[in-house]
């Protein structure tokens, strides 16, 4: 396979897009890059959905609260292209901060209710913001068919489909599974910042969702939630929260309802992991 021409501008990745004709549907998958087998699954899955696959690499600033954790994100173009020519001819976009925000861009101030306060919200505060104006900015630029988003960060799907209905977009959102390490440990860019030994504690994080998942069947949540947090607590782990949920106002829950989610969030040395999981099973998700 011939090597990628990577799309760094606006009008060239459009003017790519427009010579498809306009019947063409596109998948999108917005990724910040250093790629592992959780992105790739989204590009799979983007193929089933459509011919045409746009995958974004840009490392968005306007999320990250910490100036420290924007310049510790792994940065791998190369191996990026390398990891997505194994799964098919997509279309890569990378642009430059000043491509996604020129001096003209108006900030969308979409007020996310509490979607913005609770979990992430409360532990990274604008965390969201960012995200919807750059997710937003990409819809409008690909303007495609389906957008593929995973599960494993629950919350910013709950936030995307709430956007996308607030603007009334056309765009399809597509949950995708989390795909996992075979420890257990939810494939994450931030994994690459972990020590071999750290890679074995956050194991911690699987095993108290399964022991949660263990629970269910006799206890109610918040019981649940003490149980899971104790059992948590025996590693060197430091907690930042460990909710149980309801999937779609993202609540705490005094009784249990389908598509109950554990969420949690958690220091591994320096590195921040977050993960989730089912705990009542819900027809409804896709
Ligand atoms: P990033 O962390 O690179 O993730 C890109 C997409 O891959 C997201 O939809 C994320 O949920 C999904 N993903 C990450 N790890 C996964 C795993 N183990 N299994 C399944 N899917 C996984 O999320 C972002 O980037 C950014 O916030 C972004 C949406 C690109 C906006 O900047």
């Amino acid at each position: 396979m011939e090597d990628y021409k990577v799309f760094s501008t606006v009008k060239s990745l459009q003017e790519r897009l427009h010579s498809l004709g306009k019947e063409t549907q596109v998948s999108f998958v917005a990724t910040m890059g250093a790629l592992h087998h959780g992105h790739l699954e989204l590009v799979k899955k983007a193929f089933t959905l459509a011919d045409t696959v746009v995958v974004s690499i840009f490392v968005n600033p306007t999320q990250f609260n910490k100036k420290e954790d924007l310049e510790n994100y792994p940065r791998l173009l190369d191996e990026d292209l390398k990891l997505l020519k194994t799964v098919g001819d997509v279309i890569v976009f990378a642009p430059t901060v000043d491509e996604v925000y020129p001096k003209d861009y108006v900030d969308i101030d979409l007020n996310l209710g509490k979607l913005e306060h609770v979990m992430e919200g409360e532990f990274r505060p604008g965390h969201f913001k960012g995200v919807v104006n750059v997710v937003k900015r990409f819809f409008d630029i690909i303007n495609p068919t389906y957008a593929l988003f995973g599960l494993k960060d629950f919350q910013q799907l709950a936030v995307i489909e709430f956007m996308v209905e607030h603007f009334k977009l056309s765009v399809q959102v597509v949950g995708c599974e989390t795909v996992r390490e075979p420890s257990g440990l939810a494939s994450s860019s931030r994994n690459f910042r972990l020590s071999e030994q750290e890679k074995v504690e956050a194991e911690i994080i699987y095993k108290t969702m399964e022991y949660a998942r263990s629970l269910v069947a006799e206890k109610e949540p918040t019981e649940v939630q003490k149980m899971a947090l104790e059992f948590f607590s025996k590693s060197p782990l430091e907690i930042e929260y460990l909710e149980i949920v309801d999937p779609k106002s993202l609540d705490s829950i005094p009784n249990w309802v389908p598509g109950a989610r554990i969420c949690i969030a958690t220091m591994c040395g320096k590195v921040r992991l977050i993960d989730n999981s089912e705990l009542i099973e819900n027809s409804f998700i896709s």
